[in-house]
C-alpha cells in the first residue's frame, strides 16, 4: 500500500536554484507530490520540528540554517515511501552519500545538506501533521 512521507527542500537548495531539479528527481524516482507549500520557518517552528535534536552540538547551526531562507515542505507518496525516500536522498553527510543521490548531487556538507526526509513511519506521521492539516492530507488519499 502506498504511504506518505514528509520532505523538506532546504534553504541552500532554493538559494542555489535546485528546487525544481530536486522535485523532478523525486518524481522520476516514483514519488507523487500530494501536498506542497513554500514558507520561511521561524526559530520556534524549526526548533519544534527538530525537537528530538535539542541539546546536540549541531542543533543551533541547524536552526540557524533552516531559518536562513525559504523552504519547501511536501507530502510525498509511493510504496515504502519512508525507506525509499531515505535511499533516494542519500546519507546525511554528502561525503558519504551514494553517487546519484540528491545529497551527492546537491548538498554541501552535513548542515547544508539540501533536503530532509522523515526517518521512520512514526516520524513521517508526526512530521506530515506538523506541516499539513488533516484535510490537505486526506485530499490525496484517493
Ligand atoms: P535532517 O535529515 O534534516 O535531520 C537532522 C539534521 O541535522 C540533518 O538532516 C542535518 O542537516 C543536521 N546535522 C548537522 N550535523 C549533524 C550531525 N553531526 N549528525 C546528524 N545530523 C546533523
Amino acid at each position: 500500500m502506498k504511504k506518505m512521507t514528509l520532505m523538506i527542500i532546504k534553504p541552500d537548495s532554493i538559494a542555489a536554484g535546485n528546487a525544481g531539479n530536486i522535485l523532478a528527481h523525486l518524481e522520476e524516482a516514483g514519488f507523487e507530490i500530494c501536498a506542497m507549500r513554500m514558507l520561511k520557518l521561524s526559530g520556534e517552528t524549526a526548533a519544534g520540528f527538530y525537537a528530538e535534536h535539542t541539546g546536540k552540538e549541531f542543533f543551533a547551526p541547524l536552526i540557524e540554517f533552516m531559518t536562513s531562507g525559504p523552504v519547501i515542505v511536501a507530502a510525498l507518496k509511493r510504496e515504502n515511501a519512508v525507506e525509499e525516500l531515505r535511499r533516494v536522498i542519500g546519507a546525511t553527510d554528502p561525503a558519504e552519500a551514494k553517487p546519484g543521490t540528491v545529497r551527492d548531487l546537491y548538498a554541501e556538507n552535513k548542515t547544508r545538506n539540501a533536503i530532509h526526509a522523515s526517518d521512520s513511519p512514526e516520524s513521517a506521521e508526526r512530521e506530515l501533521n506538523f506541516f499539513f492539516s488533516r484535510s490537505e492530507l486526506i485530499l490525496n488519499q484517493f
